[in-house]
């Protein structure tokens, strides 16, 4: 039997997700939001691009939680983006409620789905769906780091002129200030950067990486990313869907490890069939460690907000 994917929310990141995923044929897909004739009208044009690219994945476009029944992975992009000069977390409130009403929907049409989640402010979105919704924590996912870790790697073969596939790259905590890319577990064909680059090249591409985000915000001017969030996204299906067992940062819900205990903190996870099946626990630096509990931090004090 096909897969089933619901992407919550059918604007940029939500649409180009399910194009990336018909793409793949790794699943069917339901887009749904609350917008009347959206949903719809991209689904449609989705499904019509079947016949050119070759794939046979059905795309509905909906407005009704019903078509969404018994999905087995939903990805929430619903929520507001960031316009120029508004932070991750002035999203706060807003996306809060939005998060929180299409969890309980969620719940009910597809209670033994895996969430991931993708909307602002990331980190507090994610432990909003995961509160919300009772799942178990391997259940319950968010996506920013394999978007920072892609931004980080970018930089990183630019400035080398090497394949972006000759490049690994950790970036862990939070997805905003609170970001910590690793330098010394970002290779270029298995050599650390740190041995490739002088150190106000790294801090520089670092600096870069954390305001990644920001940097296309400003350019956009009217929204945020959406083709590599997308890419992101998707990559995190793949590996569940196709049970792929394969190390990603990924925003978790941490119960001691790393000494941070009841937050979602970006680290390293193994992603497979069941969502997230192990936290990997990587050697840090007391100033690497110390850098990464302070994103436990910036959560908690927004989830103190929204008392979730
Ligand atoms: P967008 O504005 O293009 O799409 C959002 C969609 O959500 C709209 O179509 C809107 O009608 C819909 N929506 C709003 N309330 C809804 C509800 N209650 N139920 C269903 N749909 C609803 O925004 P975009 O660019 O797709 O971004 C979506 C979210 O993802 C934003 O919060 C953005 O900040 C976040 N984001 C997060 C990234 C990450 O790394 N975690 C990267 C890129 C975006
Ligand atoms: C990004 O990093 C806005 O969170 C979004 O592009």
């Amino acid at each position: 039997m096909r897969k089933k994917v619901t992407i919550v929310g059918s604007g940029n990141v939500g649409a180009t997700a399910a194009q990336r995923i018909v793409d793949k044929e790794l699943a069917d897909v339901v887009l749904i939001d609350i917008i009347e004739g959206v949903p719809q009208g991209k689904g449609l044009d989705l499904l019509q691009s079947g016949p050119i690219e070759g794939y046979d994945s059905h795309i509905l476009g909906t407005n009704d939680y019903r078509d969404t029944a018994n999905s087995d992975i939903v990805v929430i992009t619903a929520g507001l983006p960031r316009k120029p000069g508004m932070s991750r977390d002035d999203l706060l409130v807003k996306n809060y409620e939005i998060v929180k009403g299409v969890t309980e929907q969620v719940v009910r049409h597809s209670p033994r789905s895996i969430l991931i989640v993708v909307s602002n402010p990331l980190d507090a979105m994610v432990q909003t769906a995961f509160r919300i919704s009772g799942f178990p924590k391997n259940r319950v996912i968010g996506m920013a780091g394999v978007l920072d870790s892609a931004r980080f790697r970018t930089f990183i073969a630019l400035e080398l002129n090497v394949s972006v596939e000759n490049i690994h790259a950790f970036v862990l905590g939070g997805h905003g200030d609170t970001m910590v890319p690793l330098p010394r577990y970002s290779t270029v064909a298995g050599i650390p950067i740190t041995e490739l680059l002088p150190r106000e090249k790294i801090d520089a591409l670092v600096k870069r990486t954390r305001d990644g985000g920001a940097e296309i915000v400003s350019l956009l001017k009217t929204g945020s990313a959406y083709y590599a969030p997308s890419a992101a996204t998707v990559e995190m299906v793949e590996a569940i869907f196709k049970d792929k067992k394969k190390i990603l940062p990924c925003a978790a819900y941490l119960e001691g490890e790393y000494g941070i205990r009841g937050f979602y903190v970006g680290v390293p996870v193994k992603l497979g069939k069941s969502g997230v099946e192990e936290i990997i626990q990587i050697k840090l630096t007391p100033e690497e460690d110390a850098a990464l509990k302070k994103p436990a931090n910036a959560v908690k004090e927004l989830v103190e907000i929204i008392k979730v």
